[in-house]
Protein backbone atom coordinates (compact mmCIF):
# COMPACT_ATOMS: atom_id res chain seq x y z
CA UNK A 1 0.00 0.00 0.00
CA UNK A 2 0.85 3.72 -1.10
CA UNK A 3 0.08 6.79 0.73
CA UNK A 4 1.28 10.35 0.11
CA UNK A 5 1.16 12.62 3.40
CA UNK A 6 0.85 16.34 2.59
CA UNK A 7 1.80 18.47 5.94
CA UNK A 8 4.04 15.28 6.51
CA UNK A 9 6.73 17.11 8.53
CA UNK A 10 3.97 18.87 10.49
CA UNK A 11 2.72 17.98 14.14
CA UNK A 12 -0.15 16.08 13.11
CA UNK A 13 1.04 14.82 9.63
CA UNK A 14 4.50 13.45 10.54
CA UNK A 15 2.13 11.59 13.36
CA UNK A 16 0.02 10.18 10.71
CA UNK A 17 2.83 8.85 8.45
CA UNK A 18 4.88 7.44 10.79
CA UNK A 19 1.27 5.71 11.95
CA UNK A 20 1.29 4.35 8.45
CA UNK A 21 4.24 3.37 7.86
CA UNK A 22 3.95 1.03 11.06
CA UNK A 23 0.83 -0.53 9.31
CA UNK A 24 3.24 -1.23 6.02
CA UNK A 25 2.69 1.59 3.87
CA UNK A 26 5.35 3.30 1.71
CA UNK A 27 4.90 6.72 2.61
CA UNK A 28 5.73 10.35 0.96
CA UNK A 29 5.45 12.22 3.41
CA UNK A 30 5.88 16.09 1.72
CA UNK A 31 6.45 19.65 3.70
CA UNK A 32 6.55 22.79 2.11
CA UNK A 33 9.51 21.55 0.56
CA UNK A 34 7.88 19.10 -1.44
CA UNK A 35 6.41 22.12 -3.28
CA UNK A 36 4.13 25.00 -2.50
CA UNK A 37 0.35 23.20 -2.24
CA UNK A 38 -1.20 27.24 -2.14
CA UNK A 39 -0.40 26.98 -6.02
CA UNK A 40 -2.42 24.80 -8.24
CA UNK A 41 0.66 23.42 -10.28
CA UNK A 42 2.51 22.37 -7.46
CA UNK A 43 0.19 20.72 -5.50
CA UNK A 44 -1.02 18.87 -9.05
CA UNK A 45 2.78 17.81 -9.57
CA UNK A 46 3.35 16.78 -5.98
CA UNK A 47 0.45 13.73 -6.46
CA UNK A 48 2.31 13.09 -10.19
CA UNK A 49 5.73 12.67 -8.57
CA UNK A 50 4.26 10.95 -5.45
CA UNK A 51 2.65 8.37 -7.36
CA UNK A 52 5.49 7.84 -9.77
CA UNK A 53 7.71 7.66 -6.85
CA UNK A 54 5.79 5.22 -4.98
CA UNK A 55 4.36 3.00 -8.19
CA UNK A 56 1.05 4.42 -7.42
CA UNK A 57 -1.45 5.70 -4.80
CA UNK A 58 -3.70 3.66 -2.70
CA UNK A 59 -3.99 6.49 -0.02
CA UNK A 60 -3.77 10.11 -0.20
CA UNK A 61 -3.98 12.38 3.23
CA UNK A 62 -4.36 16.09 3.13
CA UNK A 63 -3.08 17.19 6.37
CA UNK A 64 -1.03 20.32 5.38
CA UNK A 65 -2.86 23.74 6.31
CA UNK A 66 -1.29 27.09 7.05
CA UNK A 67 -2.55 30.62 8.60
CA UNK A 68 -3.94 29.33 11.74
CA UNK A 69 -3.69 32.52 14.28
CA UNK A 70 -6.96 34.50 15.76
CA UNK A 71 -7.10 37.87 14.34
CA UNK A 72 -9.49 40.28 14.86
CA UNK A 73 -12.64 40.61 11.75
CA UNK A 74 -11.39 44.05 11.49
CA UNK A 75 -7.74 43.31 11.12
CA UNK A 76 -7.83 40.40 8.77
CA UNK A 77 -5.82 41.14 5.56
CA UNK A 78 -5.68 39.97 2.17
CA UNK A 79 -2.12 37.66 2.57
CA UNK A 80 -4.17 36.25 5.83
CA UNK A 81 -6.95 34.88 3.71
CA UNK A 82 -5.26 34.01 1.20
CA UNK A 83 -2.99 31.38 3.60
CA UNK A 84 -5.66 30.32 5.15
CA UNK A 85 -7.33 29.14 2.10
CA UNK A 86 -4.01 28.33 -0.26
CA UNK A 87 -2.60 24.80 1.17
CA UNK A 88 -6.19 23.99 3.18
CA UNK A 89 -8.73 24.41 0.26
CA UNK A 90 -6.88 25.47 -2.79
CA UNK A 91 -4.02 22.79 -2.13
CA UNK A 92 -7.00 20.17 -0.88
CA UNK A 93 -8.62 20.36 -4.09
CA UNK A 94 -5.60 20.52 -7.00
CA UNK A 95 -3.55 17.21 -5.13
CA UNK A 96 -6.97 15.60 -4.69
CA UNK A 97 -7.59 16.30 -8.64
CA UNK A 98 -4.18 14.90 -9.77
CA UNK A 99 -3.96 12.12 -7.24
CA UNK A 100 -7.26 10.73 -8.95
CA UNK A 101 -6.63 8.60 -11.35
CA UNK A 102 -4.07 6.85 -9.45
CA UNK A 103 -6.70 6.50 -6.83
CA UNK A 104 -9.27 5.12 -9.02
CA UNK A 105 -6.95 2.41 -10.45
CA UNK A 106 -5.88 1.15 -6.82
CA UNK A 107 -9.49 1.84 -5.54
CA UNK A 108 -8.23 3.64 -2.92
CA UNK A 109 -9.01 6.69 -0.87
CA UNK A 110 -8.69 9.82 0.35
CA UNK A 111 -8.61 11.51 3.88
CA UNK A 112 -8.67 15.52 4.48
CA UNK A 113 -7.50 16.65 8.19
CA UNK A 114 -10.29 19.33 8.61
CA UNK A 115 -10.62 20.77 11.91
CA UNK A 116 -13.83 21.41 13.72
CA UNK A 117 -13.44 25.06 13.30
CA UNK A 118 -15.32 23.41 9.98
CA UNK A 119 -18.26 23.18 11.58
CA UNK A 120 -18.14 25.54 14.50
CA UNK A 121 -17.90 29.74 13.65
CA UNK A 122 -14.75 31.40 15.89
CA UNK A 123 -14.77 35.27 14.65
CA UNK A 124 -11.24 35.47 15.85
CA UNK A 125 -10.57 32.75 13.58
CA UNK A 126 -12.76 34.29 10.12
CA UNK A 127 -10.45 32.58 7.47
CA UNK A 128 -9.40 29.69 9.14
CA UNK A 129 -13.29 28.87 9.68
CA UNK A 130 -14.08 29.91 6.20
CA UNK A 131 -10.78 27.67 4.75
CA UNK A 132 -11.87 24.54 7.03
CA UNK A 133 -15.63 24.61 5.83
CA UNK A 134 -14.31 24.86 1.90
CA UNK A 135 -12.15 21.63 3.01
CA UNK A 136 -14.81 20.00 4.57
CA UNK A 137 -17.38 20.39 1.59
CA UNK A 138 -14.70 19.07 -0.88
CA UNK A 139 -14.48 16.34 1.39
CA UNK A 140 -18.86 15.67 0.35
CA UNK A 141 -17.89 17.19 -3.33
CA UNK A 142 -15.14 14.51 -3.64
CA UNK A 143 -16.92 11.82 -2.87
CA UNK A 144 -20.15 11.93 -5.26
CA UNK A 145 -17.28 12.81 -7.61
CA UNK A 146 -14.70 10.21 -7.01
CA UNK A 147 -17.19 7.48 -6.83
CA UNK A 148 -17.46 4.83 -6.91
CA UNK A 149 -13.96 3.56 -6.87
CA UNK A 150 -12.46 6.10 -4.68
CA UNK A 151 -13.82 6.75 -1.17
CA UNK A 152 -13.47 10.43 0.36
CA UNK A 153 -13.66 10.72 4.22
CA UNK A 154 -12.63 13.42 6.35
CA UNK A 155 -10.85 13.41 10.57
CA UNK A 156 -12.19 16.93 12.39
CA UNK A 157 -9.31 17.30 15.06
CA UNK A 158 -10.14 19.55 18.48
CA UNK A 159 -6.98 20.48 20.18
CA UNK A 160 -4.58 17.58 19.55
CA UNK A 161 -1.16 19.36 19.30
CA UNK A 162 -1.43 22.73 21.43
CA UNK A 163 1.31 24.80 22.56
CA UNK A 164 1.67 23.98 26.03
CA UNK A 165 0.74 27.39 27.64
CA UNK A 166 -2.48 26.65 26.11
CA UNK A 167 -2.89 23.22 27.46
CA UNK A 168 -4.97 23.80 30.61
CA UNK A 169 -7.60 26.11 28.54
CA UNK A 170 -7.99 24.11 25.47
CA UNK A 171 -8.48 21.04 27.84
CA UNK A 172 -11.29 23.47 29.51
CA UNK A 173 -13.00 23.63 26.20
CA UNK A 174 -13.50 20.07 25.47
CA UNK A 175 -16.09 17.34 27.60
CA UNK A 176 -13.49 15.28 28.53
CA UNK A 177 -11.16 17.78 29.81
CA UNK A 178 -8.37 16.97 28.25
CA UNK A 179 -6.18 17.55 25.48
CA UNK A 180 -6.02 14.34 22.55
CA UNK A 181 -2.63 13.85 20.57
CA UNK A 182 -1.93 13.87 16.98
CA UNK A 183 -2.15 9.85 17.57
CA UNK A 184 -5.49 10.16 18.34
CA UNK A 185 -5.93 11.39 14.50
CA UNK A 186 -3.85 9.32 13.14
CA UNK A 187 -6.02 6.23 14.86
CA UNK A 188 -8.85 7.83 13.07
CA UNK A 189 -7.32 7.92 9.93
CA UNK A 190 -6.22 4.33 9.57
CA UNK A 191 -9.59 3.15 10.45
CA UNK A 192 -11.09 5.37 7.64
CA UNK A 193 -8.68 3.86 4.97
CA UNK A 194 -9.92 0.63 6.18
CA UNK A 195 -13.58 1.21 6.52
CA UNK A 196 -15.02 0.04 2.90
CA UNK A 197 -18.63 0.80 3.10
CA UNK A 198 -17.67 4.62 4.44
CA UNK A 199 -17.46 7.87 1.84
CA UNK A 200 -17.91 11.51 2.19
CA UNK A 201 -18.23 11.55 5.94
CA UNK A 202 -16.03 13.06 9.07
CA UNK A 203 -15.19 11.75 12.20
CA UNK A 204 -15.21 13.69 14.63
CA UNK A 205 -12.34 13.42 17.32
CA UNK A 206 -12.18 16.49 19.51
CA UNK A 207 -13.20 14.97 23.08
CA UNK A 208 -16.26 16.89 22.35
CA UNK A 209 -14.99 20.11 21.38
CA UNK A 210 -17.68 21.12 18.88
CA UNK A 211 -20.77 20.46 21.59
CA UNK A 212 -18.77 23.36 24.07
CA UNK A 213 -20.06 26.62 23.09
CA UNK A 214 -17.05 28.64 24.22
CA UNK A 215 -16.56 31.90 22.43
CA UNK A 216 -13.43 31.68 20.10
N1 LIG B 1 -2.82 21.08 15.89
C1 LIG B 1 -4.07 20.86 16.25
O1 LIG B 1 -4.41 20.73 17.45
C2 LIG B 1 -5.13 20.76 15.18
C3 LIG B 1 -6.48 20.87 15.57
C4 LIG B 1 -7.47 20.77 14.60
C5 LIG B 1 -7.11 20.56 13.27
N2 LIG B 1 -5.79 20.47 12.93
C6 LIG B 1 -5.48 20.28 11.51
O2 LIG B 1 -4.49 19.28 11.33
C7 LIG B 1 -3.69 19.61 10.19
C8 LIG B 1 -2.23 19.63 10.60
O3 LIG B 1 -2.06 20.57 11.67
P1 LIG B 1 -0.66 20.68 12.45
O4 LIG B 1 -0.97 21.19 13.80
O5 LIG B 1 0.10 19.41 12.29
O6 LIG B 1 0.04 21.84 11.60
P2 LIG B 1 1.60 22.18 11.53
O7 LIG B 1 2.36 21.49 12.59
O8 LIG B 1 1.66 23.67 11.44
O9 LIG B 1 2.03 21.55 10.12
C9 LIG B 1 1.55 22.10 8.93
C10 LIG B 1 2.04 21.27 7.78
O10 LIG B 1 1.56 21.84 6.55
C11 LIG B 1 2.68 22.10 5.69
N3 LIG B 1 2.36 23.31 4.92
C12 LIG B 1 1.95 24.52 5.37
N4 LIG B 1 1.75 25.36 4.35
C13 LIG B 1 2.06 24.69 3.22
C14 LIG B 1 2.09 25.03 1.85
N5 LIG B 1 1.74 26.26 1.42
N6 LIG B 1 2.44 24.09 0.96
C15 LIG B 1 2.80 22.86 1.38
N7 LIG B 1 2.80 22.46 2.66
C16 LIG B 1 2.44 23.37 3.58
C17 LIG B 1 3.85 22.30 6.63
O11 LIG B 1 5.08 22.10 5.94
P3 LIG B 1 6.50 22.62 6.58
O12 LIG B 1 6.77 21.69 7.76
O13 LIG B 1 7.47 22.42 5.48
O14 LIG B 1 6.26 24.05 6.99
C18 LIG B 1 3.57 21.22 7.67
O15 LIG B 1 3.96 19.95 7.15
C19 LIG B 1 -4.19 20.97 9.69
O16 LIG B 1 -5.11 20.78 8.66
C20 LIG B 1 -4.88 21.55 10.91
O17 LIG B 1 -5.88 22.49 10.58
C21 LIG B 1 -4.80 20.56 13.84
Amino acid sequence: MRALVTGGTGRVGSAIAARLEREGYAVLAAGRADGDLARADTARALAARAAEALGGLDLLVHAASEGFAPRPLEEVSESDWDAALGATAKGAFFVAQAAAPHLRRARGAVVMIEDVAAYQPWPSFAAHCAAKAAQAMLTRVLARGLAPEVRVCGVAPGPVAVEREQERRRASETLLERTGTPDDVADAVVFLARARFVTGTTLVVDGGRLLQSTRR
